[in-house]
Order: structure tokens, then C-alpha cells, then sequence
């Protein structure tokens, strides 16, 4: 089951083309009057653009925001702010600006709107890098992440299509990255494939010349939800390594990202298979690395680190820095590892591809599927072929080795030898993956308004002893006394009368009879029959948790995954009416262990059902002494 944490940002979203309009209302919605508008000397007509739809909101200009957000800028900007007696910022332009309004909202708290020019992503996250005297720091704080981002595909239209490329190149590497983010999880995920879905609709309108509004649109939305995916979980060797070479070799951010990131999505592919099959699936391509490389290259994007700058003795250098600490990533991060893929960055050449691999597995796939065509059964014919491709996949997508094989089929080897007429190994290993739940769920689960059904389990005996009604099952087994008073009816309410009932559990100590050597005979089970009013009548004792039989290869699954082997306390039923639907289930004691965490994944909520605490005599007049239970409850059977 999943298990994550997220956190949303609250931040408010306003998209759309012309949307720039809207800042005005946007300021005011926010409860602010005194807008500094931010921009930087090129963006200049933006910044002019913003000023006059702000109207008489805007008081204040500052144009001298600049790459890696320096703190002697900070300071001006601060002084403007102050001079202008600001109550927000309405920042436009690229992530420098976005970095400046961050700046200046950390240390004063003023709100900020953000007009992103650029498909940097950082407007939708709470980080903030600086510079001082040469030293970058990086924090996070609520306090930064904007309040407001419009994102008008007008604004970043104008953007030059390399810098467009190298841009939404970089958003993808967020997108990319979250999906083997150790902190991944399934709301991230969706934004993760969603943005790299929109973003490289976006780039193939560019590489094919239609660089028109829809293209910079898809890649606007991309752009936000990559930087979503930034702001929401940790990235691995493609942002450390762009870090690493943008400030040791002063290379420009996004074109660095754009040669790294297929070099780095090769580095990975090899352990993060699903990852790259998810976002390989989502471009529709076989090999998701070299399918972005090739992309890059159509668009027009740089290829490799010698032509932005960086010097081939740098290669070395680079090396060891990028492995000087370790961080979490997919793959462990070895020097010759890095050094192919710094070298491979460097002259620009096109990573390798998992496709040949998979294309020939794909081949071998189809090859067998159809090995299959000469099934008589149609129904056979299919299932086979559907589980040799599952297997198959399963085989690819997990890049599964040999001795991982080997190690499967020694499992099933052991399985096949522990098991008897008495234990079967098979079973108990479908009902552990929940296959047989599953199977179950989807067999006699179609119909609601039914009693739910359970697993049958290994312990039921063919043609147990008749017993008459009122009979104590128990055989004098110790226990807390338990009565039951179950009744069968179809999904009328109309009662099933002389229905054979077959009833089975376990005692105290959670064993079966057939598990325990001494006991001579059938105990703890037994078939009664419904009277006229379909109702059912017994004693016998409450059941207690019991682990599956644990000391053969499902045991050491167990184990080895760290789960208990426990089955939640249960009583079984098996009801086989003549003209009904025959009902497999098993009625589980409210409030007892494991009913969260059944070994089996049995537990389904409409069998949970109370055994109430009872003390005096008992409905039938047996005294009883102590405490006992009473367990009533209706079955309902779908009539045929
Ligand atoms: C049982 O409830 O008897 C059972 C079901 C599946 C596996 C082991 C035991
Ligand atoms: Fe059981």
C-alpha cells in the first residue's frame, strides 16, 4: 500500500493567455495597495506592461534584478521598497526576478505576484538560493513561495526559442527526477508525467517550426508542473551535477541542464526502470533518454558542455567533485561511472540506449505469444499469452538478473516440495500476495447486495460430521464459550431453510484439529443444517489470531519482508444451498488483532461483525459460567 507525505503549497495559479491583465485584481485580492513592480533591464517593456495594468496600484520600479539573486541587489531593491512604502511585489521576468521578489518577501514579508517569463519552475516553490561575496546559500521558508503566479503564455512567447528550448529542458529535469525521488509519491508522480507530457508537446512544436502560442502554453503548464514537483520532492545526480558544473566552471543554468539531463537519465535508467518506462511511455518512444537527447538536438538545443565553455581538463575536475559526496540517487555514483558520463557531456555524443535491449525482448515477447496460437482453447490461448507478456514486462521492466531468476525458481522449487495432501505451499502463496483474495473479489463479489465472501483457507475438510442444531462444536476444547445464532436468506430477505452449513475454526491456541496430533477426530467443525426460518443455532468457543503455517519458503517471505504471519480471529463458513449461490466467507471477531494487517488479506469490513460479551444464562437456558459470546448474524446468498 502507498504510504507518502505531502504538503501541498498553497499558492493560487491564475493561466492563460492575456491573463497579465488580471494583476490588478490579482494585487487587490490579496488586500494590497502598494505594488513594487520588479523586472530586469531586458524585460524592461514587461516591467512597463506591468506598471500600467496595475495602474494606480503600482509605486514603486525596480529593474536591477540579476542572475543568482546577490544580496547587494537585495539591499537596493530593499531600500526601493522601503522608499516606496510597498505592501507587496508584482514580479516579471525569469527566475532572477522570481529570485528577487523571494528576497525581499523573506526578510520583509510583503506578498509577491509572479509573472514568469521563463519555464524555470522556482515561482511555485518556497526555495530561495542568494549570493554573497561569491558564496551561494540555498533555504527554505514558508515565507517564499509567492502568493500568486500568473502565468500568461504571452509573456513567455517572447522568449527567444533557444533560450524557450534550454528552459523547458530544464523544467523537464525536475519532472524527470521527481519520479525516483527517494520522497516520491503518487500526487507528485501524476504531475511528474503530466509535465513531461505537456513540456515535450511543447518542444516537438518548436524542433518542427510551429513556435506559435498553443507550444508556448504547453510549455508554460509544463513548466508549473515540474516546479511543483521541484518545490515537493528531493532531486538526485542531474541537479547535483548542473549545480556542481554551473558553479565550478561558470556555465549559463538551463543550457547545462539541457546537455546533462539525457547523459544523467541514461546513468540512472539502468535502476530506476520504472521511472524511465513511465516518462518512455508518456513521450511514446522505447528508450526514454536518448528519445530526449534526440529531442534537444531537434530543437536545437546544445548537446554538450565543450560548447558552453567548459574547458576538457575540467572533465577530471568534475569527476571528483561530483563524487566527492554521497546523496541519494538511483544509481550508485562510481568515478568511472562518472567520468563516461561527464565525457560523454562534454563532446555532446548521444547516451546509450536500453531500446535495442528492450526491442529485442519486445521481439522474444511476441515470439512466444504466438507460440500460443495452436491453443484449441480460445480462453487458455489468452490467458497464456497475457501472462507471458505480464512476465516478460516484468523481466524488462525490473531489468532482471539471472541469479534474481534462479532465485525465484529455487522458491517455487521449495514450495513444489513442502508440499503434500495436507500442506499446500501453492495456495498459501497465492493467499499471501492476495491473489486469491483477488480472485475471489472477482468471482463472487459482482453482486453487492450479497454477503461478502473470504478465502477458503487450507483447513476446511471435505464432508464433515452432520451435527444437529444446538450442538457444542467445541468437543470440550477450552475456550470462552461462544453462541452462535447465524440466519441464511437470499437478497429478498426471504430465509433459506435445511441449507448445509459447514462451520470450521480454531482453538484457543489458534491451531486447527487436523494441525494438532492428539486430537482424534473431527473438532471445531462440523455441517448443521437451517430449520424452517433458515436460522442456525451453536456453541463452540471464540476464536483467537492464528499464524499460517510459517516454516516453509512463504514463511521466509515473510520474514524476509518483515510481515507477521498472522490471520486476524475468524469463524469460517461455507453454505452450499441447493438453488443459491454457493458462499465461501469467514465472519471476523470486532476488535480482535491483525484485522488492519491479515496475513492473507482476507478481512473485508461488512465481516467484521461484533461477538458481544454476555455473562447469566444463555438463550437456550445452558447455564453458563463466566463470561460468554454471542455472535448473530444474517447471510445473504444470491438465489440461481
Ligand atoms: C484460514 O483461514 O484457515 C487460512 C486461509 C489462508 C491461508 C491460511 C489459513
Ligand atoms: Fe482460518
Amino acid at each position: 500500500m502507498d504510504r507518502f507525505d505531502y504538503t501541498a503549497r498553497p499558492a493560487r495559479i491564475v493561466f492563460g493567455p492575456g491573463r497579465l491583465d488580471d494583476v490588478a485584481d490579482e494585487v487587490s485580492r490579496l488586500g494590497r495597495t502598494r505594488a513594487l513592480v520588479l523586472a530586469t533591464p531586458d524585460l524592461a517593456a514587461f516591467g512597463d506592461r506591468v506598471e500600467k495594468a496595475l495602474g494606480d496600484l503600482a509605486v514603486g520600479r525596480f529593474d536591477g534584478a540579476a542572475m543568482h539573486t546577490p544580496v547587494e541587489v537585495t539591499t537596493r531593491a530593499l531600500e526601493e521598497l522601503q522608499r516606496a512604502g510597498a505592501d507587496c511585489v508584482v514580479a516579471v521576468g525569469g527566475g532572477s526576478t522570481t529570485g528577487l521578489a523571494k528576497a525581499l518577501a523573506v526578510r520583509t514579508g510583503v506578498d509577491q505576484v509572479i509573472l514568469p517569463t521563463t519555464y524555470a519552475g522556482s515561482e511555485v516553490t518556497a526555495l530561495l538560493g542568494e549570493t554573497e561575496n561569491g558564496q551561494k546559500t540555498t533555504r527554505t521558508d514558508p515565507a517564499i513561495l509567492p502568493e500568486t503566479v500568473i502565468y500568461d503564455a504571452e509573456l513567455s512567447a517572447e522568449l527567444p526559442r533557444p533560450i524557450a528550448v534550454t528552459s523547458a529542458v530544464n523544467a523537464l529535469a525536475h519532472a524527470v527526477e521527481a519520479l525516483y525521488s527517494p520522497d516520491a509519491n503518487p500526487v507528485v508522480d501524476s504531475m511528474a508525467l503530466d509535465a513531461v507530457e505537456v513540456l515535450a508537446a511543447g518542444l516537438r512544436r518548436l524542433a518542427a517550426g510551429t513556435d506559435d502560442l498553443e507550444a508556448r502554453s504547453d510549455l508554460l503548464r509544463g513548466a508549473w508542473l515540474a516546479g511543483t514537483c521541484l518545490g515537493a520532492v528531493s532531486m538526485g545526480l542531474h541537479h547535483k551535477l548542473c549545480h556542481t558544473l554551473g558553479g565550478s566552471f561558470d556555465l549559463p543554468h538551463a543550457p547545462t541542464h539541457t546537455v546533462v539531463l539525457p547523459q544523467a537519465m541514461a546513468y540512472n535508467a539502468g535502476a530506476a526502470p520504472q521511472a524511465m518506462a513511465r516518462i518512455a511511455t508518456r513521450l511514446g518512444v522505447p528508450d526514454a533518454p536518448t528519445a530526449v537527447y534526440d529531442l534537444i538536438v531537434a530543437a536545437g538545443g546544445p548537446t554538450s558542455l565543450r560548447e558552453l565553455g567548459m574547458p576538457e581538463d575540467g572533465v577530471d575536475r568534475a569527476v571528483e567533485l561530483a563524487t566527492a559526496r554521497p546523496y541519494p540517487n538511483p544509481a550508485p555514483l562510481t568515478t568511472d561511472g562518472m567520468a563516461e558520463l561527464l565525457r560523454r557531456a562534454w563532446v555532446g555524443e548521444r547516451p546509450p540506449s536500453g531500446a535495442p535491449l528492450a526491442s529485442a525482448v519486445a521481439e522474444l515477447t511476441d515470439r512466444v505469444r504466438r507460440s500460443f496460437d495452436t491453443t484449441a482453447n480460445p480462453r487458455l490461448a489468452g490467458l497464456l499469452a497475457d501472462l507471458v507478456g505480464r512476465l516478460h514486462g516484468f523481466a524488462l521492466d525490473n531489468d532482471l538478473r539471472q541469479d534474481e531468476w534462479q532465485a525465484g525458481i529455487d522458491f517455487l522449487t521449495r514450495a513444489g516440495h513442502i508440499t503434500t495432501d495436507v500442506r499446500q505451499e501453492f495456495v498459501l502463496l497465492s493467499d499471501t500476495l492476495g491473489v486469491s483474495s483477488a480472485v475471489d473479489l472477482l468471482t463472487n463479489s459482482r453482486t453487492p447486495e450479497t454477503t461478502s465472501s473470504a478465502v477458503l483457507g487450507p483447513f476446511y475438510v471435505q464432508g464433515p460430521p452432520e451435527l444437529a442444531q444446538g450442538t457444542d462444536i467445541s468437543g470440550g476444547l477450552p475456550g470462552t464459550p461462544l453462541h452462535v445464532d447465524v440466519t441464511v436468506t437470499d437478497t429478498d430477505g426471504r430465509p433459506v431453510a435445511d441449507a448445509p452449513v459447514d462451520v470450521w475454526q480454531s482453538n484457543e491456541d489458534g491451531f486447527y484439529d487436523v494441525q494438532l496430533p492428539d486430537v482424534d477426530g473431527p473438532v471445531l467443525r462440523g455441517r448443521l443444517r437451517t430449520d424452517i426460518d433458515g436460522r442456525l443455532r451453536f456453541w463452540s468457543i471464540l476464536p483467537c489470531e492464528y499464524p499460517i503455517p510459517a516454516d516453509g519458503p512463504v514463511g521466509d517471505m515473510l520474514t524476509a519482508t518483515g510481515r507477521h504471519p498472522y490471520r486476524a480471529p475468524h469463524l469460517h463458513f461455507l453454505i452450499d444451498a441447493p438453488g443459491h449461490q454457493q458462499l465461501i466467507t469467514q465472519l471476523f471477531v470486532r476488535g480482535g488483532r491483525y484485522l488492519d494487517s491479515d496475513a492473507v488479506f482476507g478481512v473485508k469490513d461488512d465481516l467484521i461483525v461484533d461477538f458481544t460479551p454476555r455473562t447469566g444464562p444463555a438463550p437456550d437456558g445452558r447455564d453458563v459460567d463466566g463470561e460468554w459470546r454471542r455472535l448473530e448474524f444474517t447471510f445473504r446468498l444470491r438465489r440461481l
